[in-house]
């Protein structure tokens, strides 16, 4: 007790603060969204996600080459294909959008590990994550749709697939349909805990993938429950999950902390389009310092238990992070 115990001891200079500190944030645990789209030269920002790109696969080569030298070891890849339909068609097809930035960025830069986003929002007409009959999501028709995309994105060359549709049983269709084409080594990041959340709200003009009517309540979870996020993950984990992850991340430390202390797999944590854009804006307008803000949400994320982060920020943040002292 005071005056033997004084804690600011430990804080006086940023040397011993540097020596004690619990939590730190590396590039190594960044993964960075991309979104393709088709075309050739096409680089459009995205106007609620400042420094966010739709671009088309000469592009997106040319930015997985620059994240690739920022000493980020890994994408994660969005489509934004030419022709939407009922039953998500382009998902799948071998000349997807995907399909070919997978290929050409593992020819430009083979060590960048590429993870694809395996679901049907960014691919049909109604903008739903699955088939819709009735006016109702389907679930098991969905998951053969979801394990030909994933085999998909496999056969052109992905390193991990995915899926953020939150159909149930997705995990073991996709796991099973993989090991059947012979793709065994191929890795499963699920979306476990993906709440329906207002803070994809930015995403969905990134992705061109808003639901034409309806929400996605019927399969994303409900922003209240907690305990449900351990069901979800055990349910991932024993279908075949290798990384599971909690999405969004800043509203959800609590469920990212639970999952962590209640599971030995790594876990993942998606800090969310509506997070960066919250921060961006209020950058911009000058209210908060935006780049102290994103090292602290970072750090955040890092400290309540994820071991891989998913944000916008890894570009900004590994700059920062890279510098010598
Ligand atoms: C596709 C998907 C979404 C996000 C990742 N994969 C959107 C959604 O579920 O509506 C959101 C990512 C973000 O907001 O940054 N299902």
């Amino acid at each position: 007790m005071f005056p033997i115990h004084r804690p600011r001891r430990l804080r006086k200079n940023e040397t011993i603060r540097k020596m004690v500190r619990e939590t730190s944030v590396s590039p190594d645990n960044f993964i960075y969204p991309l979104f393709v789209t088709f075309g050739k030269d096409v680089k459009k920002e995205i106007s609620s996600m400042p420094g966010c790109f739709q671009e088309s696969v000469d592009e997106v080569v040319k930015n997985a080459k620059e994240v690739y030298s920022l000493s980020i070891p890994s994408v994660i890849l969005f489509g934004i294909p030419e022709h939407k339909d009922e039953i998500g068609s382009s998902a799948y097809g071998e000349h997807g959008v995907v399909q070919d930035a997978i290929k050409a960025i593992k020819d430009a830069v083979p060590e960048l590990y590429v993870i694809t986003d395996v679901c049907m929002c960014e691919y049909t007409s109604h903008g739903h994550c699955g088939v819709v009959k009735d006016e109702e999501v389907q679930n098991d028709p969905t998951l053969e749709l979801l394990s030909k995309e994933a085999v998909s994105h496999a056969k052109a060359g992905a390193d991990m697939v995915a899926p953020s549709d939150m159909m149930d049983g997705r995990v073991r269709a996709i796991r099973l349909a993989l090991d059947e084409e012979g793709f065994q080594e191929i890795s499963i990041m699920s979306y476990a805990a993906k709440y329906a959340s207002a803070f994809y709200g930015p995403f969905r003009e990134a992705a061109e993938s808003a639901p034409q009517s309806g929400d996605r309540r019927s399969y994303q979870m409900d922003p209240a429950n907690r305990r449900e996020a351990l069901r979800e993950v055990a349910f991932d984990i024993e279908e075949g999950a290798d990384i599971i992850m909690v999405k969004p991340a800043l509203a959800y430390l609590d469920v990212i902390s639970d999952v962590k202390d209640a599971f030995d797999v790594p876990v993942a944590a998606y800090n969310v389009s509506g997070e960066y854009s919250l921060v961006k804006a209020a950058g911009r307008l000058g209210w908060v310092d935006e780049e102290r803000v994103m090292m602290e949400i970072l750090t955040s994320i890092k400290r309540a238990g994820a071991d891989l982060i998913l944000t916008y920020f890894a570009k900004e943040a590994a700059r920062i992070l890279n510098k010598p002292r």
